[in-house]
């Protein structure tokens, strides 16, 4: 689903990019450490494409493939990412079905991000389904999620467009997770009285205990 004109607005912001540097990415890397050297990433929407350049910069991939819904997102992560051009990929489609120029096959990625994506998806198990599909065994899943408990809020029902069915607290989150064999473990949190998780899951072959969000 798409954002509307205030939260595109926010997602190009300073503030926006400030957040992301000096928070998620911090907070990410203390969860779950950083991908092996010279690994193969994929951003699931991509935004503006700050996220991929932190991708690149702060987690060390060696070569990042990224897609959005949005075409104008695609074309601002374009104009953002020039200087990268050979270690990125860029395509508009969705991270439930990752359009075939991306050449995104079973267990190619080392890593997977999602920041603060799959809320944006009303059928957001298929995008789930397509991480573990295109993860390597033992590959990490980044993610930064905003949960059903922030979208019934009144600041962002007023200002945003979200999926109004569907939605996840962090528990749904981490076990639909924990059932694709995205291992969690220990490797999450909560924010704001579980209005936002953050955490690193990694792809095993086989199921794993329920969730242990940490506020
Ligand atoms: C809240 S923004 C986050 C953008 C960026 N990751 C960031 O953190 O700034 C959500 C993004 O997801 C994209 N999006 C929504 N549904 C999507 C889907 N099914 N597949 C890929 N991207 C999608 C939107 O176009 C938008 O760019």
């Amino acid at each position: 689903m798409l954002m509307n004109k205030v939260e595109t607005a926010l997602v190009a912001s300073p503030p926006r990019r400030w957040l992301q540097r000096w928070y998620e990415t911090p907070t990410l890397i203390r969860l779950g450490g950083l991908p092996a050297p010279g690994s193969r990433a994929l951003e699931l929407g991509c935004g503006s494409g700050y996220g991929t350049q932190l991708i690149l910069e702060r987690f060390g991939a060696d070569h990042v493939d990224a897609v959005d819904l949005d075409p104008a997102m695609i074309r601002r992560a374009q104009r953002r990412l020039d200087g990268h051009a050979d270690r990125v990929c860029l395509a508009q489609g969705s991270a439930t079905d990752l359009p075939l120029s991306l050449d995104a096959r079973d267990g190619s990625y080392d890593a997977v991000f999602d920041f603060g994506i799959i809320h944006h998806i009303p059928n957001w198990r298929d995008a789930l389904d397509e991480t573990v599909r295109v993860l390597k065994p033992g590959g990490r899943f980044y993610f930064d999620e905003v949960t059903a408990i922030a979208l019934a809020s009144r600041t962002y029902r007023l200002l945003f467009d979200h999926p109004e069915y569907d939605r996840f607290t962090a528990e749904e989150f981490v076990t639909a997770l924990q059932e694709r064999g995205l291992a969690v473990d220990d490797r999450v949190l909560t924010r704001r009285s579980g209005r936002y998780v953050l955490g690193v899951a990694r792809r095993t072959a086989g199921r794993e205990a329920g969730p242990t969000a940490a506020e």
